[in-house]
């Protein structure tokens, strides 16, 4: 076609190629080679189906039960199901979108503007150039609250309640001192949306609107550090891109130290020491499970593309942030100062704003604007060259000193050595009091006891009596952990909460972890895995599912 005004164009001959396990390529012949810098309007008529990137979910998978639900999720390429695109990270676009729904529903959409139309139509647009995994749609029974100047939450009528007591007055600070940190806010508004249990993300940065786990609702933002992370996003990873997967850690490592940045200015460096030693003790248990050599396990992957390629969601793990994070922490260390570090990180955002950047683009940017430490040649200390980091799996060379958040750590840490030992010291047990200790306290404690765990005969039994503020709690995180617990320690009287939380909600991070330690685990802890799945697998992610599949030794069909 020509570019909108001049006369309608004519149809093309159209072909759909072999190009990956996860997509075909779409090739368009044009009637005669395009001049460079000319613009061409090319109109594509499709259907998108069953397909990974849009979930469609029946009543009964949503909260309120009533009526269906819809939603897209796009990262890393899954959205190339929902619609035609240049799916890589590496290119940019505005999009606008009609979207006409059922009567009763409501249409959402990662766009700076929108309006609501007759006949249920709403119309979207964003207006900042955004790669194509960013663009996502929900469609449900969903209605709004604001909790702030600039956001709003969204949920199902009877999630709506919780969700605006969860964050309303909260979030607005999160983006002052973001902003503050790294510079403007360009998406406008900051809005949440709910999703339903099955969402298999913790949260998805969305620009505009976060989609985010319902397991946040656990009424006393505890889990808030989530919400913190999405907004960091929208200046690393939606403004600042990976230009590839292969260096996803750009996005995440970055966003990593944003969101402790962030946290340290509102919670302090307590706390904020205290959640990264969580992040800590995740990459130990990954890099435990997969080996440390495992090739996944440095900064820069290679995804082979191509028909028997790596399909780069596969990629996915915990080393792309918490090493990502030490890398960033270490780039820190190197300045020396933190307020030159963040003036170096509002710099580099307003350098590469809108771009879609390798690593290298980074570090010469980095090396650029500190010339002094480029002088000494910083990028080549032995053990910690930038290439190392880059490209040697393994625990990362450097890791920042967490000590200002001892204080909180430290009765954890001893709580759980007495709780390791082979005769119970009740005495000193009981008189440590664990109920004025924070949700993350516990998180801390408890990745204790599981590092401990198979704990001596009879003491999980115990611990389990003593403390029912965390064994029967309802906090997303710490069942979690129970379950793990549970699991290593073969506590069949208490497998019915790991069925019960693998059946309230689908995240991917909840899911595996807990495939794997069953399927690692007893006779019986197998059985539990193949039951609880028979049960749960058609309410799951068709990619979470796979992978469960994987674990169990089951066919994935293709
Ligand atoms: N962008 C990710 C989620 C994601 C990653 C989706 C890769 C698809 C492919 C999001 O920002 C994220 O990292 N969420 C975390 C939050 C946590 C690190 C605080 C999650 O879901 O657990
Ligand atoms: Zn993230």
């Amino acid at each position: 076609g020509d570019p909108p005004g001049d006369p309608p164009g004519q149809p093309l001959p159209v072909e759909s190629r072999p190009f990956a396990s996860y997509g075909s390529a779409l090739h368009i012949a044009l009637p005669r080679a395009p001049r460079a810098g000319q613009l061409l309007t090319v109109e594509i008529d499709y259907e998108a189906g069953e397909g990974p990137g849009v979930c469609w979910l029946a009543p009964e998978q949503t909260a309120g039960k009533q009526k269906p639900f819809m939603y897209t999720q796009g990262q890393a390429v899954l959205n190339r199901s929902f619609f035609p695109c240049f799916d890589t990270p590496s290119v940019k676009c505005t999009y606008s979108a009609t979207v006409k729904v059922p009567e009763g529903f409501t249409a959402v959409m990662s766009a700076t503007s929108w309006e609501k139309q007759k006949d249920n139509t709403f119309v979207f647009k964003m207006s900042q150039p955004i790669p194509s995994y960013l663009i996502a749609l929900a469609v449900g029974d969903i209605v709004s609250a604001d909790v702030g100047p600039r956001s709003r939450v969204w949920a199902e009528p009877c999630l709506i309640e919780a969700a605006k007591k969860e964050y309303d007055g909260v979030i607005e600070e999160f983006l002052a001192v973001g902003e503050k940190l790294f510079g403007p806010y360009v998406w406008g508004r900051y809005d949440i949306l709910f999703m339903p249990p099955s969402f298999p993300f913790g949260g998805m940065e969305n620009p505009c609107l976060t989609f985010v786990t319902p397991c946040l609702l656990a009424g006393d933002r505890s889990l808030v550090d989530v919400i913190i992370h999405e907004i960091s996003h929208s200046w690393f990873g939606n403004l600042v891109t990976n230009a590839t997967w292969g260096e996803f850690w750009l996005n995440e490592g970055f966003t990593m130290y944003a969101q402790r940045r962030i946290s340290t200015e509102v919670y302090g460096s307590a706390y904020t020491c205290l959640e990264a030693a969580t992040g800590r003790a995740l990459l130990r248990q990954h890099m435990d499970n997969t080996g440390e050599d495992h090739p996944l396990n440095k900064l820069r992957v290679v995804i082979e593309p191509g028909l028997w390629g790596v399909n780069p969601d596969d990629t996915y793990n915990e080393t792309p942030y918490e090493k990502g994070y030490c890398f960033v922490s270490y780039l820190a260390h190197l300045v020396g100062d933190q307020s030159k570090f963040d003036a170096f990180l509002q710099a580099y955002v307003n350098r590469f704003k809108f771009q879609s950047i390798t690593a290298d683009d980074m570090l010469s940017f980095f090396l650029e604007y500190f010339p002094e430490l480029k002088e000494k040649g910083v990028d080549s200390i032995p053990g910690l060259e930038f290439d190392r980091w880059l490209n040697t799996p393994g625990w990362p060379p450097f890791v920042p000193d967490l000590t200002p958040g001892e204080q909180l750590m430290k009765p954890a840490d001893e709580l759980a050595e007495l709780w390791a030992a082979d005769s119970l010291n009740m005495e000193v047990i009981e008189a440590v009091d664990i109920v004025a200790w924070r949700t993350y306290q516990l998180i801390y404690f408890l990745d204790r006891v599981l590092q401990k765990s198979p704990l001596p005969e009879g003491n999980v039994e115990r611990l389990s009596k003593m403390y029912p503020k965390i064994s029967k709690a309802q906090n997303a995180e710490l069942r979690l952990r129970w379950c793990q617990i549970v699991i290593k320690n073969n506590l069949e009287a208490e497998y019915g909460k790991v069925k019960d939380f693998l059946s309230s909600q689908g995240k991917q991070k909840y899911t595996l972890p807990l495939y794997r330690a069953m399927w690692g685990g007893s006779e019986s802890a197998r059985a539990l895995a193949m039951e609880t799945f028979s049960a749960t697998a058609p309410q799951l992610h068709v990619n979470v599912r796979n992978y469960v599949k994987k674990i169990l030794g089951l066919e994935v069909a293709e």
